[in-house]
């Protein structure tokens, strides 16, 4: 490669350029044969060079010649092995011709080492004495063309050997260029090996993620452990098989494997979530994204899926979504509750005043005055009504007094069988299931009675033709309201059901379907404030023209909430007893109210004195004793119970009775006062009085 052209392609321009290749070197150092040949050749105009003796011959050999004219006479019987030797040590493409001058007269010995030498020095030409110029002229240049073809030929060997050196430092350079190039090679499939084995093994150790290729058609060509795990197939059941497998029945019909496919070929991926089936038939709900993997040119060849399992959140989701729709409907019901609550405390105040202003009114009328007389009669019953409904309103405000205890639930039923068959008519039968020994559930079981004639009642106007009621119960375990056993009574119809509309509005208060005057809407609210203030809770579940299941879970009772004994019969006031003339504090905050109380008393022959306020009570009891203090619970600044309590103290004995409208009073508070539930009529009223003065009267404070 370092050589130049000119070198490589004229070899015989370097022996041109050489002054010596062409010269005759002329060894004939006896007599004037040298320097008369010599002349005779540099007039023939070739360059010819005297040597005087061998070792000249053979400096000048060395330097270089085109053909060495020889005298036999010079070398016969001396000492030419260097000669020879410069001879045999020629290069390859070099035989320099000696022209040998000889004489014919010699001796047989010079003939037979002339044929030697003629043999040893192998390129020779003999020219006998005399000598023609002319002859020794061609002679020698046919010497010098035989070795100008010599120095052809070198030029040829040495542009050969030259070119077969460049051709082996090309080769070698290519080789190792070859060699570093293999080396990258190799080096770079190791690499591609090793981080292809890393990307494999990355995608083996994925198990929360399904990842597998598809072929362009959508069979299955690799499956990793998550896919395994998701989808529930091992790599050799799966592979090759076609993806669709994956999709429900309705979606593979609906063509969705394909859309899939398609979508993600046209515009690179395709996602979206769905339901997916597992090798087991389950259902999961999945996360998928389908990417299309094209080669350099272009050309699609195939795909690749990532599948997530996501049912866990989908039913997080869901749970989240129902359990902030059940507090908001908790917000609403408890909203709807306290408005319900405080109109109906109003309303019981108010309907107390007409109920016993309508009673005084009746025992002052004279008894000739008929008309008059059912006009009150009516007036009475629809105030009677108006406190029915107040009543419920106040249940479902859940501030109704309950009598918490345990109920034998299939006790309860079975003692209502007679009621409930006669108010849900011939054309619906009843049937009941219960478990045998079914533990006691903790409620009101009067409440829990008119809850149940509510529900069945709604059974009934949802089967107009006729249909069937069943009432069951079980324990089970639950989680709301609190953890814990649960008594479940359920109550399912065959009726019309309900629309997801209706459902969800169904326990709200003053919500019906009935019509005007045919429905308060207050049945399934009084049930939910019974179970609210029971610990438990009811469950709706209904479906269109199938039926509709009510569920009341009551809380397990304990041991202590057993039935407490029935109260002594001999220590029950006797009704017959005419009433002693008493002293009576009435307390409470509506004037309205305290008149109409005072009002009653009085009717019942008994000296009444008011007070609007506790303090002021205690004031009063101060300055006159009293036997009976009768007082309302919710007041400012002083409750009803706290003044029970600073009676008790001052004047230890003296009953007190707290007339209340609805459990407002707080656990445990007032627990063991005589109540009077507003609005109260004057048999209550007496009844009450009664209760706590028929024992041994109580000395009056003083
Ligand atoms: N078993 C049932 N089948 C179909 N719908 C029902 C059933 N129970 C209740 N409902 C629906 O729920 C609504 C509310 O019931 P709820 O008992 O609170 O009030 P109501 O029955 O309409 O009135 P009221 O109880 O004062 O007579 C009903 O009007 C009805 O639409
Ligand atoms: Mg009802």
């Amino acid at each position: 490669m370092s050589e130049t052209p000119s070198r490589c392609c004229s070899p015989v321009d370097g022996m041109e350029s050489d002054p010596h290749s062409l010269r005759v070197l002329v060894f004939a150092p006896i007599g004037r044969d040298g320097p008369a040949s010599a002349e005779i050749l540099t007039r023939a105009g070739l360059t010819a060079a005297i040597c005087t003796g061998l070792d000249q011959l053979l400096a000048e050999l060395e330097a270089g010649a085109g053909a060495a004219f020889v005298a036999e006479e010079a070398i016969v019987g001396r000492d030419i092995t260097g000669l020879l030797r410069w001879v045999d040590t020629q290069p390859p493409w070099s035989d320099l011709p000696f022209v040998l001058l000889t004489s014919h007269r010699e001796p047989t010995a010079v003939a037979a080492w002339r044929l030697e030498i003629v043999q040893r020095l192998r390129n020779v030409t003999l020219i006998e004495r005399p000598v023609q110029p002319i002859s020794l002229t061609s002679t020698l240049q046919a010497a010098l063309r035989s070795r100008r073809r010599q120095y052809d030929l070198r030029g040829f060997i040495e542009a050969r050997e030259r070119t077969a050196q460049e051709l082996e430092a090309l080769v070698a350079a290519r080789t190792a260029e070859l060699n570093a190039s293999n080396a990258q090679l190799r080096d770079e499939m190791a690499e591609r090996a090793r981080s292809e084995e890393q990307f494999r093994l990355l995608i083996q150790g994925v198990t929360d993620y399904a990842i597998y290729m598809l072929d362009p058609e959508g069979r299955i060509s690799s499956w990793n452990a998550g896919a395994e795990r998701i989808k529930g197939y091992a790599p050799a059941e799966i592979i090759g098989e076609h993806f669709s497998r994956f999709y429900t029945d309705e979606d593979r019909a609906a063509g969705l494997p394909a859309i899939g496919l398609a979508t993600a070929a046209r515009v690179g991926r395709f996602e979206n979530e769905g339901w997916r089936v597992r090798k087991d038939g389950t259902r999961i709900w999945a996360h998928v994204v389908i990417d299309a993997i094209r080669d350099d040119a272009g050309g699609l060849t195939g795909f690749a899926k990532v599948t997530r399992d996501i049912t866990e959140r989908l039913k997080a989701q869901k749970q989240l979504e129902e359990a902030r729709e059940a507090l908001f409907q908790s917000q609403k019901l408890e909203a709807i509750g306290q408005l319900t609550g405080g109109i109906a405390h109003d309303f019981n105040n108010l309907l107390m005043v007409i109920l016993g202003s309508l009673a005084l009114m009746r025992k002052r009328l004279p008894p000739e005055t008929g008309a008059a007389l059912s006009l009150l009669d009516n007036a009475v019953q629809a105030a009677q009504r108006g406190a029915t409904l107040t009543k419920r309103m106040l249940a479902f405000a859940r501030r109704q007094e309950l009598k918490i205890m345990a109920v034998d639930i299939p006790d309860l039923v079975r003692g209502m069988a007679d009621l409930l068959q006669r108010s849900l008519g011939p054309s619906i039968t009843i049937e009941t299931r219960f478990p045998l020994g079914l533990p006691k559930a903790s409620t009101d079981p009067n409440q829990l009675e008119s809850a149940l004639l509510n529900i069945a009642v709604n059974a009934r106007d949802a089967m107009p033709e006729g249909g069937s009621i069943t009432i069951a119960a079980k324990v089970a375990t639950a989680n709301e309201p609190a953890p814990g056993r649960y008594v479940c009574l359920s109550v399912t119809d065959t009726g019309e059901g309900m629309d997801p509309e209706t459902l969800a509005r169904a326990t709200e208060p003053f919500f019906t379907t009935k019509g005007v005057g045919k429905g308060t809407g207050l049945g399934l609210s009084t049930v939910h404030g019974l179970m609210e203030q029971s610990h438990g809770r009811m469950v709706l579940a209904s479906r269109k023209g199938i039926g509709t299941t009510i569920e009341l879970w009551l809380p397990v009772a304990s041991a202590e909430a057993e039935l407490p004994p029935p109260a002594d019969e001999a220590a029950a006031p006797d009704a017959t007893e005419a009433l002693r003339r008493l002293h009576i504090m009435a307390v409470d905050d509506d004037g309205l109210v305290l008149m109409n109380t005072i009002a009653m008393l009085e009717e019942l022959g008994h000296a009444a004195v008011g007070a609007t306020a506790a303090d002021q009570a205690l004031d009063a009891l101060r300055r006159e004793a009293a036997d009976l203090v009768i007082t309302d619970h919710a007041m400012p600044r002083m409750t009803g119970a706290e003044l029970a309590d600073r009676i008790a103290a001052e004047w230890p004995g003296l009953p007190v009775i707290l007339a209340t409208g609805y459990a407002e009073l707080p656990m445990g508070i007032g627990a063991n006062l005589p109540k009077l539930a507003k609005p109260f009529s004057l048999e209550e009223l007496e009844m009450a009085i009664r209760s706590v003065t028929s024992a041994e009267a109580p000395d009056r404070p003083g």
